[in-house]
């Protein structure tokens, strides 16, 4: 029987030491070995798709004001690192564009989670599609979101585009509305798991990717249960404790 290994994603990038959201926690997620990243994308007054995962940049940045209302040029006046610590001082907020080039020549996987909060993004999913398709990316990428529209018309742009539903209140047999909807995978909160239902989406080929993982023990009740993937903000450290991964 073939023996597949939890991946572990970090979320955020490696945002526990890191600023989130940064193109240094995304480059110290994968020097760590971690199996992919996680990430959010939202989208600037003037289209950019941008990784952030408040709709507000207030409480990452020295700056105020939400990514809707601000340019990209706006943003980049911002520091993204600073509030994390003095040391990550300078720090950009980074497109997507910019992960995209990062993780090209990469064997790991990144899941893309399409934001939205007190309003949505036009047109989110398409651009967002697009800009990975042109990359030549999309055997790397999972999408996922709370909007369950999202991922509905992701599908309904390609139905080959993977993707994965996510939520933090309980799905009565979320592998049935997975497979009804459909989707790759399910994303559930961390305490939403049981082994039933990682059994029933497997039967059904689809995938279990739980966040956000920080215990370990935990973590490892997870494994145990046969879960595919875990987001964690401590990518290397779990890795060490759940003795997997390229670390
Ligand atoms: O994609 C997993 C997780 O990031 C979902 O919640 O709020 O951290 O984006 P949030
Ligand atoms: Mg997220």
């Amino acid at each position: 029987m073939e023996v597949v290994e939890i991946l572990v994603l970090a979320h955020r990038g490696y945002s526990h030491i890191y600023p989130e959201n940064t193109m240094l926690a995304f480059r110290k997620a994968l020097e760590a070995g971690a199996d992919g990243i996680e990430t959010d994308v939202q989208v600037t007054k003037d289209g950019v798709l941008v990784l952030i995962h408040d709709d507000d940049v207030s409480r990452v940045s020295d700056g105020t004001g939400r990514i809707k209302d601000l340019t990209y040029e706006e943003l980049l006046k911002f520091d993204f690192g600073i509030k994390k610590g003095p040391q990550f001082k300078g720090e950009k907020i980074p497109t997507l564009q910019e992960l995209l080039n990062l993780v090209k020549d990469k064997d790991i996987l990144l899941n893309i989670e399409i934001k939205y909060g007190s309003f949505l993004y036009e047109g989110i999913e398409e651009k967002t599609y697009r800009m990975v398709k042109e990359n030549g990316l999309m055997d790397k990428v999972i999408f996922s979101s709370f909007n369950h529209y999202s991922c509905h018309d992701l599908k309904e742009i390609d139905r080959d585009c993977k993707t994965g539903i996510l939520y933090s209140d309980g799905i009565y047999k979320p592998y049935k509305y997975a497979e009804e909807l459909p989707a790759d995978a399910i994303h559930p909160y961390r305490l939403l798991v049981s082994r039933q239902i990682v059994d029933a989406c497997h039967r059904r080929n689809i995938k279990v990717n739980v966040w956000t993982v920080d215990d370990f023990k935990e973590a490892k009740m997870l494994m145990d249960m046969g879960v595919d993937c875990i987001m964690t903000n401590k990518p290397k450290e779990m890795m060490e404790f759940l003795g997997v991964g390229k670390h």
